[in-house]
């Protein structure tokens, strides 16, 4: 039977991505070009440069990923594009250039609305056929959010980041610390950077800072650990009349090893609150047995492993997609309008009537 085809395009935040996956799931092209560099030079993500950089790219790499599917947009079914949530501006973008598509009707085309954290969370299926229910765990620069994903469009939200992403405050950490000065954290990010130089410290060097532990939910928070970080660089650098940065590098390591530790102890705790939550009898219907991390973040060894031994208890294992669908990427894009079109969800003639809708639940 006829398989049709699907379009992804992602242009969430600072990644403009495009794919193209058959109806039965085969990865036929794909395209992203990452301003990730661009941004870290000018210390962060300025909303209209980044508009300005999708609106420069987005046709190579829609054109990119059709020319990988040896295709043309004629041969296009089904436009997939990530409508929320994200920066207004940047979603603008792929929904525009998605309007045009269709209105161009070279051949008639459907439209699905993706949600960017949605995508994200079934992300996984793409390579792996786990069935629902399952929890997903998701880490990274912009968000951390724990859900259990009990189908294709059913998701039940247990925790979401009430301040900063965990990635945000490994990123401003390692600067505080100028970890990009040493050689072997040459081209790494922040959070990369810290679990290197993490590597042989003590975890345990300074007692562990509590994190929202008299909230009985799933909410994640990372200010107060960033703020604990700050100061103890601060008061260490004023005890020892030296940089931590410069020398003292066993120092150092012990206080990456440290704060990298209770960052993932505050996730671990969370998480098994809602391991807990997914066990209890009828809550659910049927039991979760599989653990899904995904985001920047989840590349970390230290947090895989500390979450693999939490979940042993629990009888769950841990799946981690590989790390180019970890991050923003068109491919969980076309794959979501997949999963959606397989399950016969509703599919549009026309985009014109879609916003944006750069913050939803
Ligand atoms: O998902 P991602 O690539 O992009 C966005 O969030 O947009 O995540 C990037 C974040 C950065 O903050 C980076 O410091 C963090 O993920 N990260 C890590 C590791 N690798 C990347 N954090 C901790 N440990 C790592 N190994
Ligand atoms: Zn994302």
């Amino acid at each position: 039977f006829y398989r049709r085809i699907v379009l992804g395009i992602e242009t969430s935040c600072d990644d403009t991505g495009a794919a193209i996956v058959s109806e039965d799931g085969s990865l036929l092209g794909e395209a992203i070009n990452s301003q990730t560099n661009i941004h870290v030079q000018a210390g962060g993500i300025v909303p209209p440069v980044a508009r300005n950089l999708h609106r420069d790219n987005i046709d190579g790499v829609v054109d990119e990923a059709l020319s990988q599917a040896n295709l043309s947009l004629n041969d296009i079914d089904v436009v997939a594009t990530t409508i929320k949530p994200g920066l207004a501006s940047c979603l603008s973008v792929g929904l525009q250039y998605t309007k045009n598509i269709l209105q161009r009707q070279h051949r008639r085309k459907q439209f699905i609305p993706i949600h960017h954290m949605e995508a994200h969370a079934l992300t996984i299926r793409f390579i792996n056929s786990i069935s629902f229910p399952y929890l997903v765990l998701l880490i990274s620069g912009g968000h951390s959010l724990l859900s259990v994903v009990r189908g294709v469009d059913d998701f039940v939200l247990l925790g979401r980041g009430i301040d900063d992403a965990p990635g945000e405050v490994f990123d401003k950490v390692a600067r505080r610390l100028r970890l990009k000065d040493l050689p072997q954290c040459t081209n790494l990010s922040g959070g990369q950077s810290i679990e290197v130089v993490a590597s042989g410290g003590n975890p345990f060097r300074y007692p562990l800072f509590p994190i929202m532990t008299r909230l009985a939910d799933c909410n994640f928070s990372f200010s107060g650990l960033k703020s604990w970080a700050m100061r103890t660089i601060e008061e260490e650098e004023l005890e020892q009349g030296v940089l931590l940065c410069e020398g003292h590098i066993s120092n150092l390591a012990d206080f990456c090893a440290t704060f990298q530790y209770m960052v993932f102890h505050h996730i671990c705790r969370r998480v098994q609150r809602g391991l807990l939550f997914c066990g209890m009898k009828g809550l659910l219907g049927e039991s979760v047995n599989n653990l899904v991390i995904s985001g920047g973040v989840a590349s970390n060894q230290c947090a895989r492993l500390m979450m693999s031994q939490l979940c042993q208890h629990y009888d769950c294992h841990v799946l981690t997609p590989p790390p180019k669908l970890c991050t923003d990427n068109g491919i969980m894009v076309a794959w979501n309008g997949v999963e959606l079109l397989r399950a016969n969800r509703r599919m549009y003639d026309d985009a014109s009537c879609f916003q944006v809708q750069p913050k939803c639940p």
